[in-house]
């Protein structure tokens, strides 16, 4: 009886819709992901402190928290605050150095099957270079994401990446530097982020990722103090993600490079806009500290979505409609 039922599930699945497998691994700056799913630097360690949650080797891929050529003590405290559908932080790249992470981290990142990007930043340029020029002795690294929100401290404290000249003098430098590919994430807090798309392109960028958090505050009523103690922070999580899914759309107009798609997603839905807008792949950032199987749920979302329609990633990526439900084809 069962197997009778089994049978005519079988005949119904292939004389219906017919069998069909989706593929959603996706090939960025020469690199293969196995599917387009990544955690954000900074929220996720560097990885193994979410082995006991979730199979990592089921991500696309681990982007490492932000590393710099010296270790980084990182900012006192509070350096966390939530907000509506948000969090501030200003945790000020605390991080291991250079060399601590390829002897202490880098050796388990590179048994998994998820893709390893180590996010790079640095205070000048000979930072960034010195940074890269380290960590290219690392076996098991498939890529960089340079943070170019820092402030350039030999130049005034211009954030790099709010300058189009310095975004090109920084992403310029460390492509030259760089051993392995360069994505390069963009900040938010600029008025045109097409002119900072195309100078990290023009500089060399094999990829662009965006969005960094965007700058906020938030003050203590009662004390009339800051909420967090370096007085500004960067605001993430759903409460940016509407920005954050249009500025990525306006990167994809900008460039021919892919761009990766950044900013409060909780959820299946939430990646596949983003994909839809034009993202090669997306990262999961904040909801990774409430619900660390967050990218695994989106992995699952993403392929059903695309088995319920008969898509493969590759065809729903940019596939954008024009006019809003209900002025035409839905
Ligand atoms: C606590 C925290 C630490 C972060 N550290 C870094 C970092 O070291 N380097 C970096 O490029 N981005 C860092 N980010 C930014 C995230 O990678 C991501 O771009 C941002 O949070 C937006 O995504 P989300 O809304 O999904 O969190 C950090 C974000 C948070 C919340």
């Amino acid at each position: 009886m069962a197997k009778a039922k089994a049978r005519k599930l079988k005949l119904e699945a292939q004389d219906g819709e017919g069998e069909f497998t989706p593929r959603i691994d996706v090939e960025i700056a020469g690199i293969h992901f196995q599917n387009p799913v990544m955690t954000a630097s900074g929220t996720f360690g560097y990885g193994q402190e979410f082995a006991h949650l979730i199979d990592l080797n089921r991500l696309g891929a681990i982007i490492v928290k932000g590393i710099s050529a010296d270790p980084l003590p990182g900012n006192p405290a509070p350096r966390i605050y939530e907000t509506e559908a948000g969090m501030l932080n200003a945790i000020g790249l605390q991080n291991v150095g250079a060399c601590t992470f390829l002897e202490e981290k880098l050796p388990f990142l590179r048994t998994l099957k998820a893709r390893c990007i180590v996010n790079v930043f640095g205070y000048s340029t000979e930072d960034y270079v010195r940074c890269i020029e380290i960590l290219n002795a690392g076996e098991g690294i498939d890529a960089y994401e340079l943070n170019i929100s820092c402030p350039n401290t030999r130049c005034g404290g211009i954030v790099y990446g709010s300058d189009p000249k310095l975004t090109e003098e920084v992403v310029a430098a460390s492509k030259r530097a760089a051993r392995f590919p360069l994505i390069v994430k963009l900040s938010p807090n600029v008025t045109d982020i097409g002119v900072f798309a195309r100078a990290a392109e023009a500089a060399g960028a094999d990829a662009l990722s965006l969005v960094n958090t965007f700058v906020g505050m938030a003050i203590d009523i009662e004390t009339r103090r800051p909420r967090i103690s370096n007085l500004t922070a960067g605001l993430s999580g759903p409460a940016i993600k509407p920005v954050a899914l249009r500025l990525v759309y306006q990167a994809t107009q900008a460039v021919r490079i892919p761009v990766i798609g950044i900013g409060g997603i909780t959820s299946a839905e939430d990646a596949l806009e983003y994909l839809i807008a034009g993202a090669q792949a997306i990262q999961v950032g904040t909801a990774n500290f409430y619900s660390p199987d967050t990218s695994l749920r989106v992995i699952d979302g993403i392929r059903d979505y695309c088995l319920r329609h008969r898509l493969h990633l590759a065809q729903l990526i940019g596939s954008l409609k024009h006019g809003v439900n209900g002025a035409g084809e839905h």
